[in-house]
């Protein structure tokens, strides 16, 4: 068992985080990989509910899932029990998902694969509407906390991914986007 099996390759690798301490949470995080078949990673953990979870019970479940809403509403809200398979840490719609043991070092969380299972073969081929959507989606969880010139800035390229999300993205990426548009009072 390597990371390479879920689909992690060398680099940052956004999934979603399924974590568990008072209550279920889950998030956008990026994962990083220096040797994708080995089953150590990395992750930069900045205050959040996720690092609290991981706090309590060392363990986070990285969900490996290319849909836009489920993105969005994890960058700003907990998903709901309808979006996983019952009974696990897994959301229906994830390609691949594994449980990773966590030790945390101030913001870091140093990772080990413990287990995983691949959900979904499918292929697809690049979406430039889903790759902005995702840098939208960073911007706005910045958005939403700074003042002043960088967020007019924020704003600004928030703004122009919307333009390539409309021209390019899928009916999904667009209502993704309207939704990002809405967290953050855009
Ligand atoms: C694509 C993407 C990647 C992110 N990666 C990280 C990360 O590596 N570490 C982190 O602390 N926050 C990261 N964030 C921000 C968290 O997802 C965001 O702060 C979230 O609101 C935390 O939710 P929580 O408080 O429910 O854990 C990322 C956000 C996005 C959209």
């Amino acid at each position: 068992m390597r990371l390479a099996d879920f689909g992690f390759s060398k680099g940052i690798n956004e999934i979603i985080a399924v974590t568990v301490g008072k209550k279920l949470n889950t998030a956008p995080i990026g994962i990083i990989v220096e040797d994708e078949n080995s089953i150590f990673a990395m992750a930069k953990l900045y205050p959040s509910e996720t690092k609290e979870n991981v706090k309590v019970s060392g363990k986070l479940w990285a969900n490996v899932v290319l849909d836009p809403i489920v993105f969005t509403i994890s960058a700003f809200e907990d998903l709901s029990d309808e979006y996983f398979i019952p009974g696990k840490p897994a959301l229906k719609n994830a390609m691949a998902y594994c449980e990773f043991d966590v030790k945390l070092d101030n913001s870091k969380a140093h990772l080990r694969l413990v287990s995983g299972e691949v959900l979904d073969c499918r292929i697809r081929a690049v979406n430039r509407g889903f790759n902005v959507l995702i840098e939208a989606l960073v911007h706005a969880t910045r958005y939403k906390i700074v003042r002043g010139e960088t967020k007019r800035k924020l704003r600004e390229m928030i703004l122009y991914y919307k333009e390539i999300v409309d021209k390019c993205g899928s009916e999904r990426e667009k209502e993704a986007f309207d939704l990002l548009l809405k967290y953050v009072g855009l």
